[in-house]
């Protein structure tokens, strides 16, 4: 597809360097990739059952359902990670590639393509950042759980530049009509009330950045490069990079599974989404500002 590989390792071309990416220690996937290689996929499940945020469950890209996915399509699935939109929409698609920071993530979703007997998904280790593939060359891109982590590097000053900065890249690469979807949290979710934000502290979200930046280098002595936002924010941030044609879904219960992909602004879907507990039209209105994650479809 594109002759400027750095390397090939065990047919995974690179278009950088390797950047592990996970919570469980690199050591343990690299073990478990070799279980699936000497053992077998029975004796992985048995010793390492969701330890890496791996799913064969398929449902993860029923968001698929609000984009007209038609049967010829080309689709570049970016920090793919262990592949679970990648297999799903492979059955659907013409062609898959998945791209990720992480070479084990992509030997993972090699090996899991290859069981499945998916032919037509090619996996690549690169930072989107790098530009990977030439202009105009996908139907569909996928960043689902990416954004965020896309401030997390050295070459821009600022995360937000650098979030614009891939989705510039990702409209390039998309063909004229294409499409481009993102799963994300918002950054106002009162489910950041009781869990972490991806700094892995409390309430950094929902700070003035700058007040985040200090509380984090006080912290944890980096600074805060994991950047979310309220719906304004992403469509601000989406007009930046040039994309004008922007529709925000709400995700029920969430982006990693979306159940339910209802319409912004239809309130009676999201009563029924909450079965019906909320009636009151304000209290929905005001509820999606502080609802957990969006499903945003943007079109070239
Ligand atoms: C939260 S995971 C999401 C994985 C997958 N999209 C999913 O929904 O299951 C984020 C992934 O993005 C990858 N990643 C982070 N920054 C990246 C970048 N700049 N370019 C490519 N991949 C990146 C990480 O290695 C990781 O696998």
């Amino acid at each position: 597809m594109n002759a400027n590989y750095k390397k090939i390792v065990e047919g995974i071309p690179f278009f950088s360097e390797d950047r592990y990416w996970g919570k469980a220690p690199k050591e343990e996937l690299e073990r478990a990739v070799e279980v699936i290689e000497k053992e077998g996929w029975d004796e992985f499940r048995s010793r390492f059952s969701n330890k890496f945020d791996q799913t064969f469950e398929e449902n993860r890209a029923d968001w698929r359902f609000v984009i007209p996915l038609a049967e010829d399509f080309r689709v570049l699935d970016v920090g793919a990670g262990m592949g679970r939109i990648s297999i799903p929409l492979a059955r659907v698609a013409s062609s898959v590639v998945a791209l990720d920071g992480s070479y084990l993530r992509m030997k993972f979703l090699k090996l899991r393509a290859e069981k499945e007997g998916l032919k037509n998904i090619e996996v690549y280790v690169g930072d989107i950042l790098d530009k990977p593939f030439g202009k105009e060359s996908f139907d569909l891109i996928v960043m689902n759980g990416l954004l965020e982590w896309v401030g997390a590097t050295e070459r821009f000053h600022d995360p937000r530049e650098a979030q614009i900065a891939s989705l510039k890249i990702a409209k390039d690469l998309l063909k004229k009509g294409g499409h481009l979807y993102i799963g994300i949290e918002n950054r106002f979710a009162l489910a950041y009330l009781r869990g972490r934000d991806h700094s892995g502290l409390y309430f950094t979200s929902y700070m003035p950045r700058f007040v985040a930046n200090i509380y984090m280098k006080l912290r944890r002595g980096r600074s805060y490069d994991t950047y979310t936002y309220t719906k304004s924010g992403y469509e601000k941030l989406l007009r930046e990079a040039g994309f004008n044609n922007i529709e925000f879904y709400l995700t029920y219960p969430g982006y990693n599974l979306p159940r339910m992909m209802i319409p912004y602004d239809n309130l009676n879907a999201l009563s029924y989404a909450l079965h019906s507990i909320v009636h009151s039209s304000i209290l929905l209105w005001l509820y999606r500002y502080f609802f957990f994650s969006f499903g945003i479809v943007v079109q070239k």
